[in-house]
């Protein structure tokens, strides 16, 4: 029956899976504290103008769009940045600057399913604000390398660019900004031979379709060397070489301040956003061929949103593709061992006298699970072990005269009658 199924494109998460998920969005949160950035939560469902505004036709034709019963029209997010310029353009609009917010959460996407595209994903989402400065475009390079570190990923490379050198040479051709959007959509796509097609076909001069080539063909690991010769090709469109040496600086920076990840920079590379103003990279690993996240500077989004002109650039790991690329190279979850205790009273009488026992253990902070099939000890045992318990409490009568239960150690299979006043701090020092 298909009702039962879950729809095409959505997932559920089976303990195991959440687990991968939610330990990604956990150090991605304790990143975010430690680079100072501020948590923000934002609705699921925004006004379907403010996320298709420049999200690029890609998404736009991708949306989640419907209108609500008050005759809205309104989108489930495809991502966190419209949402937050909103945020910035409005209620923060006094914020002191450089705003550093952070959010995580399910996005939604039609895409069509397949290995790491699903309708509904997660990212993690990092946006800083009100620097134009290339330190604010480094840290965010920076935090990205971060995080990728702390999840023990080992083999991934940057793959970055700027849009600021199509555009610069696109704009002084005088190609208006939607046909500049179009030709950008087949550069996202790779689809380079029908974007100088169209490059063409917007009346632009010889010398354009020969830089535009070349640029395209611009690319390498060696950052300094492929922006030596993009700043040669861009020689005669004053904006593209004004990108180009931005994208020097900032890359300078960051290897300056010895952050080392591999680059491959790419002068034609393009982004289905039509947000972004300077520079723009995606994260990949060798085992898997899409992005596993993406970011860029957008430096005129918020005062489109009716806010104060207000410089930004921001990153978005996508979550699910991490957690793919961490089973890819075998990292195991650094999960910390704790202990896990199950309650199991011999008969029925004991049964509050154990939901007692666990209440006082929870509140030292241990994790605690009552028997509750009303289970024989030894049946329980067997559970409890399969529940991977690192203890048994068992509570018997005559103990329990005494003040006393049975504490076993699960993995050791040896237990030992302890006083119930001094049982958590005994539970403790087994794990410790
Ligand atoms: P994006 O490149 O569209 O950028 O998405 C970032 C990441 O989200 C991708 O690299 C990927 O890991 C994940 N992602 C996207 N679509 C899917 C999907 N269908 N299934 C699974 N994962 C997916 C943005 O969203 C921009 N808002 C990033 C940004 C933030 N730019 C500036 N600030």
């Amino acid at each position: 029956m298909s009702q039962f199924k879950t729809v095409r494109g959505m997932r559920d998460f089976l303990p195991k899976d959440a687990e991968k998920i939610r330990y990604v969005e956990k150090i991605a949160r304790e990143l975010a504290h430690l680079y100072g950035y501020e948590e923000v939560i934002t609705p699921v469902v925004e006004h379907y103008d403010l996320l298709s505004a420049k999200s690029g036709e890609e998404i736009r034709e991708r949306m989640y769009a419907f209108s609500d019963m008050g005759g809205r029209r309104v989108a489930l997010r495809p991502e966190f940045t419209a949402s937050i310029a909103r945020l910035i353009a409005t209620k923060m609009r006094n914020a002191p600057k450089p705003m550093k917010l952070f959010c995580a959460g399910s996005l939604y996407r039609y895409d069509e399913p397949q290995y790491g595209r699903f309708r509904e994903f997660w990212q993690a989402n990092y946006e800083l604000m009100g620097s134009s400065e290339p330190e604010a475009d480094m840290e965010i390079l920076t935090l990205t390398n971060d995080l990728i570190g702390r999840l023990g990923l080992r083999r991934y490379w940057f793959k970055i660019g700027h849009m600021g050198i199509l555009r610069g040479i696109l704009s002084q051709e005088g190609v208006a900004e939607g046909q500049q959007n179009l030709i950008m959509q087949l550069l996202d796509k790779k689809r380079w031979d029908e974007a100088l097609t169209l490059a063409r076909e917007s009346n632009v001069s010889q010398n354009c379709i020969a830089t535009l080539k070349k640029i395209l063909e611009t690319k390498g690991k060696d950052a300094s060397q492929v922006l030596k010769t993009a700043k040669r090709v861009v020689a005669d469109y004053d904006d593209a070489v004004a990108a180009v040496e931005n994208l020097r600086e900032i890359l300078e920076l960051t290897a300056e301040g010895n952050v080392k990840f591999e680059t491959l920079v790419e002068t034609g590379f393009a982004r289905g956003f039509e947000y972004y103003t300077g520079i723009i990279f995606e994260l990949y690993v060798p085992e898997i061929e899409i992005a596993l996240g993406g970011g860029g500077r957008y430096d005129k989004l918020i005062e489109l949103f009716g806010g104060e002109p207000t410089p930004a650039v921001g990153v978005a790991p996508g979550i699910d593709r991490l957690v793919l690329a961490m089973d890819k190279q075998k990292v195991s979850l650094k999960i910390s061992e704790e202990s896990k205790v199950m309650i199991i009273p011999v008969d029925e009488k004991l049964r509050t006298k154990a939901v007692e026992l666990s209440l006082t253990l929870r509140k030292a902070k241990i994790p605690v699970e009552v028997e509750l099939m009303g289970r024989k000890v030894s049946k329980a045992l067997s559970d409890a072990d399969r529940r991977g318990a690192t203890h048994a409490v068992i509570v018997g009568p005559e103990e329990l005269k005494e003040g006393k239960v049975v504490l076993r150690d699960m993995k050791k299979r040896e237990q030992r009658p302890v006083e119930i006043k001094t049982l958590s701090k005994e539970i403790l020092k087994d794990t410790s």
